[in-house]
């Protein structure tokens, strides 16, 4: 069965190329931006690889570890770094699963047989530091992520958590946002003293820093 928003992220334990984890102790306290590819020494993952090794400051930023994963081996995994640094001009210093079995690809469903039975598509899932998927997303093998976007879920996330709010369509850091329905005016007007806009008794945007 595929796994949800809401899931606990499940555990295992596998050989990264930052060596041996256990998914649930490596989380710690950090989200994890935790993403499959397809192979090693293909030209889309190469791009998407080096995106989030020029990216580290951004998780960092966000406490969010990136961690990813492919069925190749641990071998072509060190051989292929090298040239994800060469061609993208970065160092990438975030652990990589080698998954030849593909075990930890069908247990996150990362393995979708129409598109290939061995090799994993785009997967993303968005853990957070309780280990619960806060989001998912699968893209096929031939289009590459948008890491603004994800760096943009993220944000979003712990807005929602850390304000109780939500973000409108094309939310960017910095712009409005909405004011659940579960959260009556008399309660809006306790949490933000700021004010809101009420467009409809459904529809309150608010400015929160
Ligand atoms: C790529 O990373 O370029 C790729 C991998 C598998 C299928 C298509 C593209």
């Amino acid at each position: 069965m595929s796994l949800r928003i809401g899931d606990t992220a499940p555990n295992f334990s596998v050989a990264t190329t930052a060596g041996e984890i256990n998914f649930h102790e490596w989380i710690g306290g950090s989200w994890v931006f935790f993403f499959s590819h397809p192979a090693d020494f293909t030209p889309v993952c190469t791009t998407e690889m080096g995106r989030t090794a020029q990216l580290a400051e951004e998780f960092e930023k966000r406490n969010t570890k990136p961690l990813g994963l492919s069925t190749d081996g641990l071998k072509e995994h060190f051989v292929w770094i090298k040239d994800v640094d060469d061609t993208q001009n970065t160092t990438l210093k975030f652990p990589i699963i080698a998954d030849p079995k593909t075990e930890i690809a069908q247990l996150y469903d990362m393995i979708h047989p129409n598109e290939s039975s061995t090799e994993a598509v785009r997967s993303v899932f968005i853990i957070d530091p309780n280990k619960k998927i806060r989001l998912t997303m699968t893209y096929p093998m031939n289009v590459g992520r948008n890491f603004d976007e994800i760096l943009r879920v993220i944000d979003a996330l712990q807005l929602a958590d850390e304000k109780g709010i939500a973000t409108p369509a094309d939310w960017t850091p910095g712009a409005k946002v909405i004011i659940p329905p579960s959260v009556s005016n008399e309660d809006a007007k306790i949490k933000f003293p700021q004010g809101f806009d009420e467009i409809r008794s459904y529809l309150r945007f608010v400015e929160v820093s």
